[in-house]
């Protein structure tokens, strides 16, 4: 077979398969490679079948089915899977060809791997992808990183097959080596967040307002035309309106028990491994991690009181709406966060983010897309420096605005014994960011208490017995020595 192919693909799964068809629809000629091959061959006799889309039978046979430089996207089980397949190409491929890995892989894999592959002489882009199945076939969100001399030959495939949002694609090179993969990681980070806050929501109005499902249901949907529209808030309505067989909301029927791997706990980790305070997610993550004790909550529900819900006596509609604004303020916050943890990132990594640019590849075909997407993307262009999202004037103003009603809701909720991790820390976070001088000073005079740690002096103080730089250490006690640690720390 002659090379006819704009482009390959190995892993013949739901993803894989709607992913083929829909760059096929967007005029682009296709080959098709799994490993078990009578799965190539039934996509060729059924889905594929009048498409511009040929199968292969080996890797060897996929390679000389493309044009060159050839480009093979990878869709299979993130880890050895896609080490093994980068081994079986190699032998097939020439120097500048490209290699992508669309599947979920972990952001230092994808270092490792945009390294090796330099050094051969090959292209690696490292792509996160989201939307799911349906994404896969009509537009997903599409973040590809890795070795910037990829970018000009897959463009236009990759964007073409993106989902478009006001006829831009939800697709733009997101940078160097891994970050790729690190921007959908955040992403997925971001959405455990936006999930986590929307529960959070469900929970006050069912058990403090004792509202049913489809009560609920309804105040979501307004919430779905203010500054909340979301395809989360969507799905969530859409959910709490599904009734069972027997008329009861299914959701009430779901064991209360979330698990909770990857993404969301890599975003997490990565966060406390360069010391930023990514509170929300990290609460979300938490939080699926208490709901999964289940058996013990369940014990611990006998035996630990709380105060009783009492009906809610003030002006319903305002608390309704308090919680529309405590929602979005939180949700804020995140964002101005996952943006911080980006930041860092870019910094540490050595990566060239342009953070406008990832704003809009989120704003359409993946999970987390939303209106308030569009408010970001608008911030950073407008300031591509922009250190940090509630510097920006709209969300400034929106917080501002939002403030009052968090904050009785989260006083509210603290009285009834409703949990608002993701609320709450939220607000934390933001009273926190906001206050130029934290209790650390007093933790920093009992790390030097008791560890000899040092500490420094606010600058109004230098003075002759305080210098500017200078490792401060008292004997607070008047006993012992004056030997400062430097070799340990706690
Ligand atoms: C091939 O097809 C099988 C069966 O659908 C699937 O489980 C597997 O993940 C596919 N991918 C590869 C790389 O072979
Ligand atoms: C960043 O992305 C935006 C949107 O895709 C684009 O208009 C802009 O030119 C990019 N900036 C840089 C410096 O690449």
């Amino acid at each position: 077979m002659s090379a006819v192919a704009d482009i390959g693909l190995i892993g013949l799964a739901v993803m894989g398969q709607n992913l083929i068809l829909n760059m096929a629809d967007k005029g682009f000629t296709v080959a098709a490679y799994n490993r078990t091959t009578s799965k190539v061959d039934h996509f060729l006799e059924n889905e594929a079948k009048g498409k511009s889309i040929v199968g292969a039978h080996s890797i060897e046979e996929l390679c000389s089915q493309l044009k060159t430089p050839r480009k093979i996207i990878l869709l299979v089980k993130a880890g050895d899977a896609v080490d093994s397949f980068i081994d079986q190409l190699e032998p097939f491929l020439e120097k500048g060809d490209i290699i992508i890995d669309g599947g979920n892989s972990h952001f230092p894999d994808s270092v490792r791997r945009t390294a090796a592959l330099e050094k051969k002489g090959l292209l690696f882009v490292g792509s996160g992808v989201s939307g799911g199945e349906e994404g896969a076939r009509h537009g997903p969100s599409i973040m590809p990183g890795g070795a910037p001399d990829a970018w000009p030959h897959i463009k236009e495939i990759f964007q073409k097959t993106a989902a478009q949002v006001d006829g831009q694609p939800c697709c733009d090179w997101v940078g160097e080596s891994g970050s790729g993969h690190y921007v959908k990681m955040v992403h997925n980070g971001i959405e455990y967040g936006d999930m986590q806050l929307i529960t959070e929501a469900y929970d006050i109005l069912k058990r403090g307002f004792g509202m049913s499902e489809g009560e609920i249901a309804a105040v979501f949907e307004t919430w779905n035309k203010g500054v909340l529209d979301s395809y989360l808030i969507e799905i969530t309505t859409e959910i709490l309106k599904y009734n069972d067989d027997d008329g009861v909301p299914l959701v009430t029927k779901i064991l209360d028990s979330a698990s909770q791997k990857g993404t969301g706990k890599w975003t997490a980790v990565n966060a406390l491994d360069l010391g930023m305070p990514v509170t929300l997610i990290g609460e979300a993550v938490f939080s699926r991690c208490l709901s999964s004790i289940k058996e013990e909550r369940v014990r611990a529900s006998k035996v630990l009181g709380g105060p009783q819900i009492e009906a809610f006596t003030g002006d319903k509609k305002q608390f309704i709406d308090d919680l529309e604004q405590a929602l979005y303020a939180s949700k804020i916050v995140s964002y101005a966060q996952g943006f911080m943890l980006m930041r860092e990132a870019a910094k540490e990594y050595k990566w060239n983010l342009n953070y406008s640019g990832i704003a809009l590849m989120w704003r359409g075909g993946c999970i987390i897309r939303s209106v308030f997407l569009g408010d970001i993307t608008s911030a950073y262009t407008k300031n591509p420096n922009l250190e940090n999202l509630l510097f920006d004037d709209f969300f400034n103003k929106a917080i501002h605005k939002a403030q009052p009603g968090w904050r009785r809701i989260i006083a509210q909720t603290a009285l009834w014994g409703i949990p608002t991790p993701a609320f709450s820390t939220a607000l934390s976070f933001f009273d926190g960011y906001r206050t130029e001088r934290l209790p650390a000073s007093l933790l920093q005079a009992q790390r030097d208490y008791f560890g000899a740690h040092t500490f420094r002096i606010l600058p109004q103080f230098y003075s002759d017995k305080y210098a500017e730089g200078q490792d401060v250490h008292v004997n607070w006690t008047g006993r012992g020595g004056n030997v400062s640690a430097s070799t340990y720390s706690a």
